[in-house]
């Protein structure tokens, strides 16, 4: 049994194969959370429960001058009572109160785990991967009902949570504060990780020291964001990549997320993860519920790599869905960066057809196909192809690039419309906007309003329709601003801060629709390359364009950053052009070949425009990941040294058998007259041994985890090597 209900002392005893989360009815029905760490057999941890403290300045509760909240650990605390540190939900009654005070009403546990209604979330395949406990807690007062939904996947070693609020009273409740996670720790000592960046320069990790007071990440975007990422991690001090405790919250949420952990008068830590309560507002009219997002909590006492790779399979196997969840995914070249809005059929098919020649299985047609786009002022909206680019088509177009060997992919930004449109000049309430006030645009464009069942509609029909009508079998959803003047036209003026939630209701219908209609196809997300690399996302579509920067370089720290959570199969990297488009950095070949095979491989640059060295380099890579690829994208990634700490940059990918390592190391600059140290890998059996592709050399898993790889002599910035690694089984 994954969850045990201890009857006479009301402990809830959750248990995956190596945690333990334990949760206790308290006397006065709070609930209170009693451990969350390295699994433990005993169920009674009653001597756990807090004292007062005497001369603290805390309130009593129900006056009980032995009972405070604010010095008990608490699995759901609401707010205005007796615990005065940062709530988990906020409720805002029709008589203008906010005290909300939410006591156990019951339980039930089975074998399963729904789905949440509208909202991603991960799943399982038969009722035996996971069981389920609702806790029932109540606002007597007030009639408001709160499910604390848990699903325990022993197996993959992960909890997940969600929340649901019912109001069953007869007037109406504004929820003012959802969130989906909330975990008191008893002590402090823990460094707080997240992924942050901007636009280009996605998820680097970022590591402080927890400190008195409130740390946190949020994003008030309107989408997950380049800045931050829904994940943060609480690492004990002294943890690193394969040592010591780390506990990871992730969101299964692409728009405004907040998570973060507040640091109380005692040093204790609480910590939390939801939707933004930031300019949210939730109107919940007599019988109607909420439903919040679902978190997935993670502990880990094996570091970093534990965790990842807890997240990196459950949500390759049980967040990602459809065909290409566990199929090898084709290596495609895109047109964006060979040729930005400047194409036609002629040079598009000149590219296909050298990519073809060279082994690439998919061409990917990018911005530009539709409505008079020559630029990023126009059309967004109108999606229709452009027949002046395009002659006779989309059908004729993919057909011929059929012919030539090659699956053919389309690029689309459906959430989006230009003023200079059809749709905006037919349509201009459509949009996301206040009215009176000024409709800021960003990169030319406005967001249609997702939260207006007509506009989704809309686009649903408009992508079906390019997708019936032509040869497509992959699909690139591009999203390319966040929201200014947030209201919508749809919504009266007591619900108008909804909009930013129902927006990303709006748009995971859509993608529900549209991946169900097309099940053959395979999607990628992308939002400015990795401006929505979250969980909610994926669970539509299996990969996401990383990031918009293609240099090999900068690409080191967003790859290793995005690996601390997401599967490589999730991760789009491709080698483009130098000098690089971004930075303007040339780096060798071989090294951008090298980082883009650590995910989903492709290619970004004109590749008619090559010497034939440069071609040559290319056939060769192609054969290469082909032979590699399910290693990579469906093995286990071991972070080995890391760009934010070292001038060397490595990694390794094992197979799930162990038959197959691929190791891959970069030397970011060069240094005179240094000598390497060797590279251990990680992550192996002692008994087993492998060939080193291509240098004549059976190593032992002893040896390549105590020795280690040795590193040749390389020369000049930007240099790198990889090693292919086969199991040998001859005698
Ligand atoms: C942003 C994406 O990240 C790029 O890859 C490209 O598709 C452009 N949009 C096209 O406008």
């Amino acid at each position: 049994m994954a969850i045990n209900y201890e009857r006479n002392i009301k402990t809830f005893h959750l248990r995956t194969k190596k945690t333990s989360y334990i949760l206790k009815v308290l006397e006065s029905n709070h609930l209170s959370h009693l451990y969350w760490g390295k699994k433990i057999n005993t169920n009674n941890l009653d001597y756990l429960i807090e004292e007062n403290l005497w001369g603290s300045f805390l309130t009593n509760t129900d006056n009980i001058e032995t009972f405070q909240l604010e010095a008990t650990m608490q699995e759901y605390p609401g707010y205005g009572s007796t615990d005065l540190r940062s709530p988990a939900i906020e409720l805002q009654f029709e008589d203008g109160s906010t005290t909300t005070d939410l006591r156990y009403d019951g339980y039930k546990i089975y074998k399963g785990k729904p789905s949440l209604e509208g909202l991603p979330s991960t799943y399982v395949e038969n009722d035996e991967e996971a069981e389920t406990l609702e806790i029932y807690l109540r606002d007597e007062l007030k009639n408001v009902k709160v499910i604390l939904t848990y699903n325990v996947f022993e197996d993959f070693d992960a909890i997940t949570k969600s929340v649901k609020i019912i109001n069953e009273s007869e007037e109406h409740v504004n929820i003012l504060r959802a969130l989906s996670a909330n975990v008191d720790f008893k002590e402090d000592d823990f460094d707080f990780i997240h992924l942050s960046g901007a636009w280009a320069r996605e998820r680097h990790v970022v590591r402080t020291s927890l400190r008195s007071g409130i740390q946190s990440i949020e994003s008030r975007r309107g989408s997950s964001s380049h800045a931050q990422n829904p994940f943060m991690a609480l690492a004990r001090k002294g943890s690193n990549e394969q040592n010591g405790d780390v506990y990871g919250f992730s969101l299964v949420y692409s728009g405004n997320f907040l998570a973060g952990v507040e640091v109380d008068m005692y040093s204790k830590a609480r910590a939390q993860i939801g939707i933004n309560p930031f300019d949210f507002k939730w109107l919940l009219e007599k019988g109607e519920e909420f439903q919040a997002p679902e978190a997935v909590l993670v502990y880990s006492p094996n570091g970093l790599t534990g965790m990842s790779h807890i997240y990196n399979n459950l949500y390759g196997k049980r967040l990602c869905r459809g065909k290409y969840r566990d199929k090898a995914r084709p290596i495609l070249i895109n047109n964006w960066e060979a040729t930005y809005f400047d194409f036609n059929e002629t040079n598009i098919k000149g590219i296909a057809k050298e990519a073809s020649n060279l082994g690439i299985e998919l061409f990917v047609l990018d911005d530009g196909w539709f409505g008079k786009r020559d630029d990023d002022t126009t059309s967004l909206g109108d999606w229709f192809v452009n027949e002046e680019k395009i002659k006779g088509g989309l059908g004729k177009l993919s057909k011929e690039i059929n012919d030539m060997g090659l699956q053919f992919g389309l690029w689309f930004e459906p959430e989006m419309v230009s003023p200079s449109s059809e749709l905006y000049r037919n349509h201009p309430d459509w949009c996301i906007h206040v009215p009176g006030r000024t409709r800021s645009t960003a990169r030319g464009q406005l967001i249609l309003d997702l939260s207006r069942e007509e506009v989704c509609d809309y686009i649903i029909k408009s992508v079906s329709d390019v997708l019936e009508n032509a040869s497509i079998s992959y699909v690139k959803w591009d999203m390319n601003r966040n929201m200014s003047e947030i209201g919508s036209l749809g919504l009266p003026p007591k619900r108008q801060r909804e909009t930013a939630h129902r927006y990303m209701l709006g748009l995971y219908r859509i993608l529900e629709e549209i991946t169900t209609r097309f099940p053959e196809v395979l999607f990628e997300s992308c939002s400015g390359g990795g401006g929505r690399f979250d969980p909610g996302m994926l669970y539509y579509m299996p990969q996401t364009w990383t990031s918009d920067d293609t240099d090999a370089i900068e690409r080191l720290k967003i790859q290793f950053g995005t690996s601390l959570v997401y599967p490589s199969a999730s991760m789009g990297c491709h080698v483009s052009a130098v000098p690089n488009h971004q930075v303007d950095r040339i780096t060798p070949i071989e090294t951008r070949g090298v980082v883009a095979m650590a995910g989903n491989f492709g290619y970004e640059l004109d590749i008619t425009k090559l010497t034939e060295e440069e071609k040559d380099a290319i056939k060769e890579q192609v054969k290469l990941y082909k032979e590699i690829r399910e290693t990579v994208q469906f093995g286990d990634t071991f972070r080995l040294l890391s760009p934010f700490e070292s001038n060397e940059v490595a990694w390794m990918n094992i197979s799930k058998d162990k038959c197959e390592i691929v190791v891959s190391y970069v030397k970011q600059y060069a240094e005179p007259n240094k000598w390497n140290k060797p590279l251990k890998l990680i992550g192996i059996k002692d008994d087993d041994k492998y060939e080193v592709v291509g240098e004549n050399m059976v190593l032992g898993g002893d040896e390549l985890m105590n020795i280690g790889l040795i590193i040749p002599e390389l020369k000049g910035d930007y240099a790198a090597k990889q090693w292919i690694l086969k199991k040998y089984t001859h005698i």
